[in-house]
């Protein structure tokens, strides 16, 4: 899927070294944009990335970035434009997940960590791409939320917080930058196989039990969501800001089911 909305994008992806922020990564750096992907700890994934993207005659940069740090997230603008010039395409991946911790023994760090990368990361980020595109410049923005933007899980109140905040995020930014054509939509994935699923890889029992509780009878791929992601920040999806895409084989609604 060629992006033909301008003859050179430039797209950030946040946490381009693994998962759903991978596969992101590679297959728009195939199909012509420059990539910026960020990574957290990981480098030498993350330039293998960069050679997957090289090795089909994309341009790819690494850069190391704590997405929840303001000053980070300056400098891999920076970087970035400094390499490839403005950013025009900018894809939120980067995030933890849930503590799995109870409110009454939850840390305020604990809460802080999760609500800094899951949160304040693409606030900031789409903050400075906003920034650098200036007043008259357009561009398109995706959030990689979660189903557990709307759906709550025990647990979670760190995660399914900031996932929540997240969408309120996206909401409000599509309508702040509609007038100068920025479009700002959100991805929310169901049970994706990626190493945020690992136990689940790795242990083909939890697997089958959790893909039975999925109506369409599987978890999902990383390419599946960066399919995805790609035509929201296509031209053709040039009409479309300010939503959310499911993709989650129907297993958000099974919620209140059998009882
Ligand atoms: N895998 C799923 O089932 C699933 C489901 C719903 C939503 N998501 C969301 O998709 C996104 C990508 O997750 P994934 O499945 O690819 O998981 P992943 O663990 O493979 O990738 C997440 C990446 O984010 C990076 N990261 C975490 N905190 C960071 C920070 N502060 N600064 C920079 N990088 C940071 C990690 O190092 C990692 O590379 C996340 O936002 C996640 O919440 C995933």
């Amino acid at each position: 899927m060629m992006d033909t909305a301008q003859t050179n994008p430039v797209a950030i992806v946040t946490g381009g070294e693994s998962g759903i922020g991978r596969a992101c990564a590679i297959a728009l750096g195939k199909s012509g944009t420059a990539i910026a992907l960020t990574y957290f700890r990981d480098a030498k994934a993350a330039e293998t990335v960069v050679g997957e993207i090289a090795a089909t005659g994309g341009r790819a940069i690494a850069v190391q970035a704590d997405v929840g740090r303001e000053d980070a997230v300056e400098a891999l603008f920076a970087q970035t434009e400094a390499a490839f010039g403005t950013v025009t395409r900018l894809v939120n991946s980067a995030g933890l997940n849930m503590s799995g911790t109870m409110i009454g023994d939850m840390t305020l760090d604990q809460f802080d960590r999760v609500v800094r990368s899951d949160l304040y990361g693409p606030f900031l980020t789409c903050r400075r791409f906003v920034r650098g595109l200036g007043a008259s410049g357009t561009g398109r923005i995706v959030n990689i939320s979660s189903i557990h933007e709307r759906a709550p899980r025990a647990g979670g109140v760190d995660y399914d917080s900031a996932k929540g905040g997240l969408a309120q995020l996206t909401a409000t930014l599509a309508l702040e930058l509609a007038p100068q054509r920025i479009a700002v939509n959100g991805v929310a994935p169901g049970m994706i196989l990626t190493p945020m699923n690992q136990s689940a890889i790795d242990d083909a029992a939890e697997l089958a039990r959790k893909e039975a509780a999925i109506p369409w009878g599987r978890a999902g791929t990383a390419d599946e969501v960066a399919t995805l992601v790609q035509f929201l920040l296509s031209d053709a999806a040039d009409y479309i800001t300010g939503t959310t895409v499911t993709i989650d084989g129907a297993l958000s609604l099974t919620v209140a089911q059998g009882a």
